[in-house]
């Protein structure tokens, strides 16, 4: 039985949009260096791809978070598994998310890092799941809107795998 059910958004139409959200930051932050900072493991592919097109200096540095465990759905239960290496005080963060569903993780990690004094702090997900949303998030940089299926690949697991697929597919429930 396959995996993929169907292609919700295919490789190329991904990296067009990352092409585009990357022209849109470069913009917005002229003159300025930018602190891309990864939610592991998920955002890890759409980071790389993403700074790759940045036109302004950029530096990476990841945090842990954990939510879902093994479950597919959102256990409201955020810890951080893994600390920032360099302080955030006085920079220009953007968070870097593969998606965004309750909102729960996000929700608890902006206050987190905003407690720490970065000069302004906006956050960027290639997916947002809205339907799902429990808290309300600002979120700056979309790049799609997507239904309320269990979606993987690009950085998205199903218990850990699939998450090298270059496309976002729908698991297949009978799997
Ligand atoms: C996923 C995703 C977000 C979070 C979104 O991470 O990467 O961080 O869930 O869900 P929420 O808006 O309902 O809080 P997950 O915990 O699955 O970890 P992973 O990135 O390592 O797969």
């Amino acid at each position: 039985m396959d995996v993929v059910q169907r292609v919700l958004i295919s490789e190329e139409k991904i990296q067009t949009r990352v092409t585009e959200l990357a022209r849109q930051i470069s913009q917005d932050y002229q003159g300025e260096t930018i602190c891309l900072l990864c939610i592991l493991k998920g955002g890890l592919m759409f980071l790389t791809d993403l700074a790759k097109r940045i036109e302004v200096p950029v530096t990476f540095d990841f945090i842990g978070i954990s939510s879902y465990g093994h479950a597919t759905q959102s256990s409201g239960v955020v810890r951080i598994t893994k600390d920032l290496e360099e302080s955030i005080e006085g920079k220009h963060i953007i968070i870097v998310e593969d998606i965004i569903d309750s909102g729960l993780t996000l929700s608890y990690l902006i206050k987190n890092l905003e407690s720490r004094n970065p000069a302004s702090l906006r956050i960027c997900t290639l997916l947002d799941k809205t339907v799902n949303r429990t808290v309300n998030i600002p979120v700056d940089y979309v790049g799609f809107p997507v239904p309320n299926e269990f979606l993987v690949g690009y950085g998205l697991d199903y218990q850990e795998l699939y998450r090298n697929i270059p496309y976002i597919f729908v698991l297949n429930p009978d799997y």
